[in-house]
């Protein structure tokens, strides 16, 4: 099979897992919910966001795996809404009454720290039974979090805005209440912290659901709606209002000179400000459809990364005279480094090459993440590695040193990072490369991808070696049949927990994505990180040299 026959099949299947996230709690409950005249998450997002603008959506294959309906009964993503990019997250009342199970808050979480770290405004869309009361002890106490993020959000002037269309009881009726702003549907949002049976249990009071949470309840009597929205189209109108009020602006001062053009782009209010990116730039020079042939099937194949670079960044063009200035190009040739812009904004690359990380690519690496913490321009890290090289000589020569060395500068340093998978990301090379656990602002998966603490077959190996030592030191005979059936399973167990579906059902990434997205989303994720002011350190930790 070629390598864009293989792709092409993982993309399919991608596809069919995003279909189910999609499709939600199925037809019976879709149709439901459109018989009541309402609408789903992604048609309300629909018409929030821009028209004709896109709708960048994290963490689709959420709960992937487990019990719960692929996506966790939440849609998140960063859409523009009059102009403005805010995370919105909208409840999925077809899956389970769009109650939050523990995979849901995960993903709620995941977006709450993506707009808090880029500074984003929020918008909730409402519609939920709260939590999924079957797994409450998974979510009751960190779910605390949830309501606790919105008035952080708030405080750090990052406007709140909560749009109820449903159900939005007990704890869930502390979203439009931490909210700034609050939309409610008449006839349609319920918000109480009590139902009329819980009331009857608790106090005896005979009451309804109208006169506890309505709408109009709420927008006349006790104030906590700020806008009675007549319908889902009407709330969904003043919320885009309430955004065009935010006089909202980007933090990221201009990195560079103002050209002429620019000026007179600024006069027609073509162009804020606040961005540093160049406003004309070239598509890449070589077409991002060749991404599909590039990446083997058998990932012990190398596959040269400039060959990914050349489709993902801004083609030569006047402002950009050459697309990628490679650094330091004869040194650690298996980590490749240089800069390039996307969408005309510039970044810094660090791209695995040959697989394996010796001490001179984290040399090489320490050195280009402090250049680009002294010029504050973002990193972006493309993975493709099998870790650090292991091996007497280059134990001896301070593998660990220098891995340490890198490790220590993608963990200080302070302009925002993004990491994509490409291939292989094992052991200590995930962490140097900025994995999950080093907080790239945004991390995304080709389903080419493959992530663990090592190879499944290295993996199964070691700790047969481990067993058969462990039997010989108790003198007892290795049992041989045993092992091959242990490592087999291991193996195929591993296997399938390096897998792109599974890591990213774990929210261990923001999404799989498709290779030849890859430019538009970094493009968005670019721009996306304008919105919060950064600049590079020049405080690292103590380098061990
Ligand atoms: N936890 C687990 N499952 C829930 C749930 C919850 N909080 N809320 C609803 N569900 C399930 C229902 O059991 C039903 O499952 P089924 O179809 O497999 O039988 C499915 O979700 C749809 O619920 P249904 O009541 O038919 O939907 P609805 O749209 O008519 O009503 C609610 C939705 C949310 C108004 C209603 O289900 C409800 O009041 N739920 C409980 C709300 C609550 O008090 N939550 C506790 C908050 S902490």
């Amino acid at each position: 099979m070629s390598n864009r026959e293989a792709m092409l099949e993982k993309l399919a299947d991608l596809d069919a897992e995003h279909a189910k996230a999609v499709a939600g709690g199925g037809e019976k409950y879709v149709e439901r919910h459109h018989a009541r005249g309402k609408l789903l998450p992604r048609e309300r997002i629909e018409l929030l966001v821009d028209e004709g603008s896109a709708f960048l959506e994290l963490s689709p294959l959420a709960g992937w795996g487990s019990d719960f309906t692929v996506g966790a009964s939440v849609v998140t993503g960063i859409g523009v809404i009059e102009g403005v990019e805010c995370m919105i997250t909208a409840n999925d009342p077809s899956v389970k009454g769009g109650a939050s199970n523990p995979w849901t808050v995960k993903k709620i979480f995941r977006a709450s720290q993506i707009a808090e770290e880029n500074g984003l405004p929020t918008v909730a869309l409402v519609e939920s039974g709260g939590a999924d009361l079957p797994t409450q002890k998974e979510i009751f106490i960190p779910g605390g979090k949830l309501f606790r993020d919105i008035t952080r959000s708030s405080a750090a002037k990052q406007p709140t805005v909560a749009i109820v269309f449903g159900n939005s009881t007990a704890g869930g009726a502390y979203v439009p209440g931490m909210s700034d702003y609050t939309v409610m549907v008449k006839e349609q949002a319920k918000v109480f912290l009590g139902g009329p049976p819980l009331v009857k249990m608790a106090t005896g009071e005979e009451s309804d659901d109208e006169s506890l949470g309505g709408a109009e309840m709420h927008a006349r009597v006790s104030g906590l709606a700020d806008y009675l929205a007549e319908d889902e189209h009407d709330a969904l109108r003043i919320g885009r209002r309430i955004v065009a009020r935010l006089n909202w602006r980007k933090a990221t001062p201009s990195r560079r000179s103002l050209t002429p053009q620019d000026v007179n782009q600024r006069r027609l209010g073509e162009v804020t400000a606040s961005t540093n990116a160049d406003s004309a730039y070239a598509e890449p020079d070589a077409d991002p459809e060749g991404l599909l042939d590039l990446i083997p099937t058998d990932l012990k194949e190398p596959f040269d990364p400039r060959e990914v670079i050349a489709r993902l960044v801004d083609g030569v063009s006047p402002t950009n005279g050459v697309a990628f200035d490679e650094f330091k190009p004869l040194y650690g040739p298996s980590l490749v480094t240089g800069w390039a812009k996307i969408h005309g904004r510039q970044v810094g690359i660090l791209a695995n090459a040959q697989g394996v990380l010796f001490s001179e690519e984290a040399q090489k690496a320490t050195q280009f993440i402090q250049l680009a913490n002294q010029v504050d321009v973002p990193l972006l890290f493309l993975h493709n590695t099998t870790g650090y090289m292991v091996g007497k000589e280059y134990e001896q020569g301070g593998i660990i040193k220098h891995g340490a060395m890198m490790i220590n500068a993608v963990s200080n340093s302070t302009v925002p990072h993004l990491s994509v998978i490409m291939g292989a990301s094992y052991g200590a090379g995930n962490y140097g490369m900025n994995g999950r656990a080093y907080d790239p602002r945004f991390l995304f998966t080709w389903p080419s991808a493959k992530s663990a603490v090592m190879g499944p077959a290295q993996l199964a190996g070691v700790l047969s070696i481990v067993a058969r030592a462990a039997a010989e030191a108790k003198g007892k005979e290795y049992d041989e049949a045993g092992d091959a059936a242990m490592r087999e399973f291991i193996e195929a167990s591993v296997e399938e927990q390096s897998l792109p579906f599974f890591l990213s059902g774990m929210l261990y990434d923001d999404g799989v994505i498709d290779p030849r997205d890859t430019r538009t989303v970094l493009g968005i994720c670019l721009s996306v990180i304008e919105n919060k002011a950064y600049s590079g350190t020049d405080r690292f930790g103590v380098f061990r040299m």
